[in-house]
Protein backbone atom coordinates (compact mmCIF):
# COMPACT_ATOMS: atom_id res chain seq x y z
CA UNK A 1 0.00 0.00 0.00
CA UNK A 2 1.32 3.34 -0.30
CA UNK A 3 2.88 5.86 2.03
CA UNK A 4 4.62 7.99 -0.20
CA UNK A 5 3.73 11.59 -0.30
CA UNK A 6 4.57 13.13 -3.07
CA UNK A 7 5.16 16.71 -2.99
CA UNK A 8 4.93 19.77 -5.92
CA UNK A 9 7.17 22.80 -5.15
CA UNK A 10 6.12 25.58 -7.36
CA UNK A 11 6.13 29.66 -7.74
CA UNK A 12 4.57 32.17 -9.95
CA UNK A 13 7.51 34.15 -9.67
CA UNK A 14 11.45 33.22 -9.75
CA UNK A 15 13.92 33.28 -7.01
CA UNK A 16 11.43 32.87 -4.35
CA UNK A 17 13.12 30.25 -2.53
CA UNK A 18 11.87 27.05 -4.02
CA UNK A 19 15.29 25.14 -4.81
CA UNK A 20 17.00 25.82 -0.97
CA UNK A 21 13.14 25.47 0.56
CA UNK A 22 12.98 21.70 -1.08
CA UNK A 23 16.52 20.87 -0.29
CA UNK A 24 16.21 21.57 3.78
CA UNK A 25 13.06 20.18 4.09
CA UNK A 26 13.91 17.02 2.80
CA UNK A 27 17.00 17.19 4.34
CA UNK A 28 15.18 17.93 7.72
CA UNK A 29 12.68 14.85 7.38
CA UNK A 30 15.56 12.88 6.22
CA UNK A 31 17.42 14.00 9.78
CA UNK A 32 13.98 12.87 11.27
CA UNK A 33 14.61 9.41 10.07
CA UNK A 34 12.62 9.67 6.75
CA UNK A 35 13.71 8.58 2.99
CA UNK A 36 13.53 10.98 0.62
CA UNK A 37 13.79 11.77 -2.67
CA UNK A 38 14.50 15.38 -4.29
CA UNK A 39 13.39 15.68 -7.69
CA UNK A 40 15.50 18.37 -9.49
CA UNK A 41 12.52 19.25 -11.77
CA UNK A 42 14.04 22.59 -13.00
CA UNK A 43 14.65 21.58 -16.34
CA UNK A 44 15.73 24.47 -17.65
CA UNK A 45 17.97 26.18 -14.64
CA UNK A 46 18.57 22.66 -12.98
CA UNK A 47 20.52 23.69 -9.47
CA UNK A 48 19.85 21.27 -6.99
CA UNK A 49 23.46 19.83 -8.04
CA UNK A 50 25.14 22.97 -7.02
CA UNK A 51 23.66 23.67 -4.01
CA UNK A 52 25.01 20.24 -2.45
CA UNK A 53 28.15 20.70 -4.40
CA UNK A 54 28.23 17.44 -5.78
CA UNK A 55 28.74 16.02 -9.63
CA UNK A 56 25.79 13.95 -10.67
CA UNK A 57 27.30 11.04 -12.85
CA UNK A 58 23.83 11.13 -14.59
CA UNK A 59 20.64 13.23 -15.06
CA UNK A 60 16.95 13.05 -15.66
CA UNK A 61 17.35 13.76 -19.25
CA UNK A 62 20.27 10.80 -19.61
CA UNK A 63 17.26 9.01 -18.26
CA UNK A 64 14.97 10.19 -20.65
CA UNK A 65 16.70 10.61 -23.81
CA UNK A 66 19.97 8.35 -23.38
CA UNK A 67 18.30 5.06 -22.68
CA UNK A 68 19.85 4.90 -19.09
CA UNK A 69 18.65 3.71 -15.84
CA UNK A 70 16.68 5.84 -13.13
CA UNK A 71 17.86 4.02 -10.69
CA UNK A 72 21.45 4.28 -12.50
CA UNK A 73 21.00 8.31 -12.78
CA UNK A 74 20.04 8.55 -8.88
CA UNK A 75 22.41 10.62 -6.21
CA UNK A 76 23.32 9.23 -3.18
CA UNK A 77 23.60 12.39 -0.70
CA UNK A 78 23.05 10.09 2.42
CA UNK A 79 23.05 6.41 2.62
CA UNK A 80 19.78 6.05 4.47
CA UNK A 81 17.68 6.90 2.00
CA UNK A 82 18.64 10.38 0.89
CA UNK A 83 18.86 10.74 -3.47
CA UNK A 84 18.62 13.22 -5.61
CA UNK A 85 17.51 12.60 -9.31
CA UNK A 86 19.42 15.60 -10.92
CA UNK A 87 18.76 16.98 -14.11
CA UNK A 88 20.93 18.80 -16.66
CA UNK A 89 20.49 22.01 -17.57
CA UNK A 90 19.68 23.48 -21.04
CA UNK A 91 18.11 20.86 -22.48
CA UNK A 92 15.56 22.35 -24.45
CA UNK A 93 13.42 18.77 -25.17
CA UNK A 94 12.29 19.02 -22.11
CA UNK A 95 11.73 22.82 -20.98
CA UNK A 96 8.60 21.98 -22.23
CA UNK A 97 8.25 17.81 -21.42
CA UNK A 98 6.26 16.33 -23.93
CA UNK A 99 3.16 14.31 -23.10
CA UNK A 100 4.95 11.17 -24.71
CA UNK A 101 7.87 11.95 -23.04
CA UNK A 102 5.82 12.71 -19.74
CA UNK A 103 4.09 9.33 -20.03
CA UNK A 104 7.44 7.31 -20.38
CA UNK A 105 9.01 9.26 -17.22
CA UNK A 106 6.06 8.55 -15.04
CA UNK A 107 5.80 4.60 -16.33
CA UNK A 108 9.67 4.34 -15.19
CA UNK A 109 9.47 6.70 -11.93
CA UNK A 110 6.47 4.66 -10.27
CA UNK A 111 8.40 2.01 -9.39
CA UNK A 112 11.44 3.86 -7.89
CA UNK A 113 9.17 5.85 -5.66
CA UNK A 114 7.95 3.33 -3.39
CA UNK A 115 10.99 3.45 -1.64
CA UNK A 116 10.59 6.92 -0.28
CA UNK A 117 8.34 8.66 2.11
CA UNK A 118 8.38 11.95 0.47
CA UNK A 119 9.08 12.67 -2.93
CA UNK A 120 9.52 16.25 -3.67
CA UNK A 121 9.23 17.94 -7.06
CA UNK A 122 11.91 20.96 -7.32
CA UNK A 123 10.08 22.80 -9.91
CA UNK A 124 11.24 26.06 -11.98
CA UNK A 125 9.21 28.89 -11.66
CA UNK A 126 6.04 30.16 -13.37
CA UNK A 127 3.29 28.24 -15.74
CA UNK A 128 5.05 26.40 -18.03
CA UNK A 129 3.73 23.09 -19.44
CA UNK A 130 6.27 20.89 -17.02
CA UNK A 131 5.47 22.90 -14.15
CA UNK A 132 1.63 22.40 -14.70
CA UNK A 133 1.96 18.33 -15.96
CA UNK A 134 4.30 18.01 -11.93
CA UNK A 135 2.42 20.29 -10.08
CA UNK A 136 -0.93 18.21 -11.28
CA UNK A 137 0.62 14.80 -10.66
CA UNK A 138 1.58 15.58 -7.31
CA UNK A 139 -0.53 14.09 -4.13
CA UNK A 140 0.40 17.83 -2.65
CA UNK A 141 1.45 21.39 -4.08
CA UNK A 142 3.65 23.70 -1.94
CA UNK A 143 3.26 27.64 -3.34
CA UNK A 144 6.21 29.41 -2.37
CA UNK A 145 5.36 32.92 -1.90
CA UNK A 146 7.38 35.72 -0.12
CA UNK A 147 5.70 39.27 0.47
CA UNK A 148 6.55 40.90 -1.99
CA UNK A 149 3.51 42.68 -4.20
CA UNK A 150 4.99 40.69 -7.52
CA UNK A 151 5.28 37.60 -5.82
CA UNK A 152 1.13 37.44 -4.56
CA UNK A 153 0.82 38.46 -8.05
CA UNK A 154 1.98 35.51 -10.00
CA UNK A 155 1.34 33.04 -7.12
CA UNK A 156 -2.45 33.67 -7.69
CA UNK A 157 -1.92 33.64 -11.66
CA UNK A 158 -0.32 30.11 -10.96
CA UNK A 159 -3.14 28.71 -8.84
CA UNK A 160 -5.74 30.39 -11.13
CA UNK A 161 -4.16 28.39 -14.02
CA UNK A 162 -3.42 25.09 -12.14
CA UNK A 163 -7.00 25.36 -11.35
CA UNK A 164 -8.88 26.27 -14.70
CA UNK A 165 -6.83 23.76 -15.82
CA UNK A 166 -7.10 20.88 -13.77
CA UNK A 167 -9.56 21.66 -11.24
CA UNK A 168 -7.20 21.74 -8.36
CA UNK A 169 -8.25 23.53 -5.26
CA UNK A 170 -5.91 22.32 -2.91
CA UNK A 171 -2.20 24.67 -1.92
CA UNK A 172 -0.21 24.63 0.96
CA UNK A 173 1.47 28.36 1.04
CA UNK A 174 4.84 28.78 3.04
CA UNK A 175 5.62 32.46 2.97
CA UNK A 176 9.72 32.90 2.56
CA UNK A 177 11.98 35.95 2.89
CA UNK A 178 9.92 37.06 5.78
CA UNK A 179 10.95 39.45 8.74
CA UNK A 180 8.39 38.05 11.20
CA UNK A 181 5.45 36.32 11.62
CA UNK A 182 2.81 39.00 11.06
CA UNK A 183 4.16 40.08 8.06
CA UNK A 184 4.00 36.42 6.58
CA UNK A 185 0.08 35.79 7.96
CA UNK A 186 -0.41 39.69 6.25
CA UNK A 187 1.23 38.15 2.92
CA UNK A 188 -0.70 35.11 3.11
CA UNK A 189 -3.88 36.72 3.68
CA UNK A 190 -3.75 38.75 0.61
CA UNK A 191 -3.58 35.52 -1.73
CA UNK A 192 -6.06 33.44 0.70
CA UNK A 193 -8.62 36.75 -0.17
CA UNK A 194 -8.21 36.93 -3.32
CA UNK A 195 -8.58 32.98 -3.82
CA UNK A 196 -11.53 33.21 -1.86
CA UNK A 197 -12.72 36.32 -4.02
CA UNK A 198 -12.12 35.31 -7.54
CA UNK A 199 -11.53 31.11 -7.35
CA UNK A 200 -14.04 30.19 -4.11
CA UNK A 201 -11.59 28.50 -2.48
CA UNK A 202 -8.48 29.37 0.16
CA UNK A 203 -5.56 27.98 0.44
CA UNK A 204 -3.52 27.10 3.92
CA UNK A 205 -0.96 28.62 5.28
CA UNK A 206 1.57 25.30 5.92
CA UNK A 207 4.05 28.79 7.74
CA UNK A 208 6.78 30.77 7.28
CA UNK A 209 10.80 31.23 6.41
CA UNK A 210 12.52 34.05 8.01
CA UNK A 211 14.62 36.58 6.20
CA UNK A 212 18.56 35.22 7.18
CA UNK A 213 21.70 36.10 5.92
CA UNK A 214 23.16 32.38 6.32
CA UNK A 215 20.58 31.28 4.06
CA UNK A 216 23.00 32.63 1.09
CA UNK A 217 26.13 32.19 3.21
CA UNK A 218 25.25 28.03 2.67
CA UNK A 219 24.45 28.88 -0.60
CA UNK A 220 27.82 30.00 -1.78
CA UNK A 221 29.73 27.13 0.60
CA UNK A 222 27.42 24.79 -1.21
CA UNK A 223 25.70 23.19 1.52
CA UNK A 224 22.39 22.75 2.58
CA UNK A 225 21.54 25.34 5.54
CA UNK A 226 20.21 22.57 7.76
CA UNK A 227 24.16 21.61 7.54
CA UNK A 228 25.53 24.91 7.71
CA UNK A 229 23.77 26.63 10.26
CA UNK A 230 21.37 24.40 11.67
CA UNK A 231 20.16 26.78 14.39
CA UNK A 232 20.01 29.66 12.36
CA UNK A 233 16.19 31.41 12.47
CA UNK A 234 15.29 30.07 8.59
CA UNK A 235 16.75 26.57 9.58
CA UNK A 236 14.22 26.65 12.59
CA UNK A 237 11.58 27.67 10.80
CA UNK A 238 12.26 24.78 8.28
CA UNK A 239 12.28 22.08 10.71
CA UNK A 240 8.97 23.44 11.81
CA UNK A 241 7.34 22.85 8.23
CA UNK A 242 8.90 19.57 8.24
CA UNK A 243 6.77 19.12 11.51
CA UNK A 244 4.04 20.01 9.99
CA UNK A 245 4.47 18.27 6.67
CA UNK A 246 4.70 14.89 7.98
CA UNK A 247 1.24 15.79 9.69
CA UNK A 248 -0.10 16.23 6.91
CA UNK A 249 1.26 13.47 5.61
CA UNK A 250 0.02 11.00 8.40
CA UNK A 251 -3.59 13.02 8.27
CA UNK A 252 -3.58 11.46 4.28
CA UNK A 253 -2.17 7.70 4.77
CA UNK A 254 -5.54 6.40 4.00
CA UNK A 255 -6.33 8.46 1.05
CA UNK A 256 -2.49 8.01 0.02
CA UNK A 257 -2.67 3.85 0.29
CA UNK A 258 -5.53 3.80 -2.64
CA UNK A 259 -3.29 5.29 -5.63
CA UNK A 260 -0.20 5.92 -7.08
CA UNK A 261 2.60 7.95 -5.75
CA UNK A 262 2.45 10.25 -8.68
CA UNK A 263 -1.89 10.18 -9.23
CA UNK A 264 -2.57 13.50 -8.39
CA UNK A 265 -5.60 14.66 -7.35
CA UNK A 266 -8.26 12.99 -9.76
N1 LIG B 1 14.89 32.83 3.78
C1 LIG B 1 15.81 33.45 3.02
N2 LIG B 1 16.60 34.41 3.56
C2 LIG B 1 17.53 35.04 2.81
N3 LIG B 1 17.75 34.80 1.51
C3 LIG B 1 17.01 33.86 0.91
C4 LIG B 1 16.00 33.13 1.63
N4 LIG B 1 15.44 32.25 0.76
C5 LIG B 1 16.05 32.42 -0.42
N5 LIG B 1 17.00 33.40 -0.35
C6 LIG B 1 17.86 33.89 -1.45
O1 LIG B 1 17.20 33.67 -2.67
C7 LIG B 1 18.07 33.00 -3.57
C8 LIG B 1 17.27 32.14 -4.52
O2 LIG B 1 16.82 30.97 -3.86
P1 LIG B 1 16.40 29.66 -4.68
O3 LIG B 1 17.40 29.35 -5.70
O4 LIG B 1 16.07 28.63 -3.66
O5 LIG B 1 15.07 30.23 -5.36
P2 LIG B 1 14.14 29.50 -6.45
O6 LIG B 1 12.75 29.90 -6.15
O7 LIG B 1 14.45 28.05 -6.48
O8 LIG B 1 14.65 30.18 -7.80
P3 LIG B 1 14.25 29.72 -9.31
O9 LIG B 1 12.87 30.28 -9.54
O10 LIG B 1 15.28 30.40 -10.16
O11 LIG B 1 14.30 28.23 -9.35
C9 LIG B 1 19.03 32.23 -2.68
O12 LIG B 1 20.24 31.98 -3.35
C10 LIG B 1 19.20 33.14 -1.50
O13 LIG B 1 20.20 34.10 -1.76
MG1 LIG C 1 14.99 26.81 -8.12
Amino acid sequence: MNTTLSVAVLSGKGGVGKTNLTLNLAWALHGQGFKALLMDCDMGLANLDVLLGITPEGNLQDALLGGRGLAEVLHPVAPAGFDVLPAASGVPELNDLSPDLRAALLERLEPLLGNYDYVFMDLGAGISETVQAFAALAAVRVVVITPEPTSLTDSYALIKVLNARFGLRDYMVVVNQATSAREAQSAFDKLKGACAHFLQFEPVLLGHVRMDKKLPEAVCRQQPLLAYAPGSPAAQDIQALAGRLQRVRLSMLDWLGKRGVLQGQE
